[in-house]
């Protein structure tokens, strides 16, 4: 059996005060957002009422176990019907734990020992154009005690309202709007050619490709400056994506970067890319005919390229966007690649699942010496 759908409504605003006039955020909301954000797009329009918590104060790289531990510890008085979340998919991902009726231990939620059930509502607010996280009923933490990312995946965690507003992105830096794009595009092409991919999940994948590759084209011709024009089709396209791999799932390339991000602390974006074309360049050794054909066909035909040099060519037009490194730029060591490899094969279980073909931890090695 396949499942499509799409749980929350997505309303579109062109400014950020609208959404203040229509969510009337006050007493009764918890609201996760950057002090940045807050002062230069919602200070007039969230109310001093509202419980606001600014994570950037519990961590400065990716939210852990803990984070979410202590953030729950000074808030555990106040009390709330409704959880805003705005910012970038790590936060939303934070956000989501709030709407919980429960939710520490952390790592017993995660570990589906604790009862999951949602009693509040959750609004939530992208401000990169990455990680569809606004429409996926996805969670992903590093747990400290396993040092990788894990994700929780439970309907409860579905949004009430994603709520776009393109304005954010205006003051997105290029090196961020290059990791959360190329995120974007990543959860596409993974979503598209998982076991699990529908029709509909495929036709949501076609179009973000479609939109981020044209929209990339364009920065590689006229420079970083013209990506400006294109924000409100990135913020589109990557929730596409998001609806995308939201029903397909993701699949070896983000369970091979989780390692990288976590341990190195590399941008997630940024690990996934360079993981993503050996991937595909071992999916397609390993059995070309399958959905990866039409998907290289799909994709020729947006590069204008021949089928047959599609990730070569990615890379090419993707290298204008963000440079690839090797593996050991980023500090890994030799023996760190048989150690992700095998935390690949025994903690991303729920990821690479949706693998295009199964692939075995020593192809998984393979991918990562190659890289190296
Ligand atoms: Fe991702």
């Amino acid at each position: 059996m396949k499942q499509f759908g799409i749980t929350p409504k997505i309303l579109e605003f062109e400014h950020c005060h609208e959404v203040g006039e229509h969510f009337q955020i006050g007493k009764g909301d918890l609201v996760f957002i950057s002090d940045r954000t807050y002062e230069q797009h919602f200070k007039e329009t969230i109310s001093d009422q509202a419980c606001r918590v600014n994570y950037r104060k519990y961590v400065t790289g990716e939210p852990t176990d803990e984070m979410v531990e202590a953030i729950f510890a000074d808030i555990k008085d106040d009390h709330y019907n409704r959880v805003f979340g705005i910012g970038g998919g790590t936060i939303l991902d934070v956000a989501k734990l709030f709407a919980l009726k429960n939710n520490v231990p952390v790592v017993d939620l995660f570990n589906k020992e604790l009862e999951i059930v949602k009693d509040k509502e959750l609004i939530l607010i992208p401000t990169t154009c990455g990680t569809g996280s606004e429409v996926t009923n996805i969670s992903i933490l590093e747990l400290t005690a396993i040092h990788s990312k894990f994700g929780l995946a439970v309907d409860e965690l579905y949004a009430d309202y994603a709520v776009l507003i393109p304005e954010l992105l205006n003051d997105l830096p290029m090196s961020v709007f290059a990791t959360s794009s190329i995120d974007a595009f990543i959860h596409a092409i993974e979503s598209y050619t998982s076991p699990k991919a529908s029709a509909f999940s495929q036709l949501y994948s076609k179009k973000a490709m479609e939109m981020i590759i044209t929209g990339y084209q364009t920065i590689a011709d006229r420079g970083e400056e013209a990506r400006k024009p294109l924000l409100n089709d990135f913020m589109i396209a990557s929730t596409f994506a998001g609806i995308a791999f939201g029903n397909a799932g993701c699949a070896a390339v983000h369970a091979m970067s989780y390692p990288l991000g976590a341990v190195y602390h590399v941008p997630h974006g940024e690990a996934n890319y360079s993981l993503f074309t050996e991937v595909y360049k071992t999916y397609q050794a390993i059995d070309p005919n399958g959905s990866i054909k039409e998907l290289n066909i799909f994709l020729a035909g947006i590069l204008g390229c021949e089928p047959a040099v599609v990730y070569q060519e990615i890379e090419k037009l993707l290298n204008h966007i963000l440079t690839k490194k090797a593996l050991r730029d980023y500090g890994v060591t030799k023996a760190d690649l048989e150690s992700f490899a095998a935390a690949v094969m025994t903690k991303q279980t729920r990821l690479m699942a949706n693998n295009y073909v199964p692939l075995s931890q020593d192809q998984v090695l393979g991918i990562y010496k190659q890289l190296y």
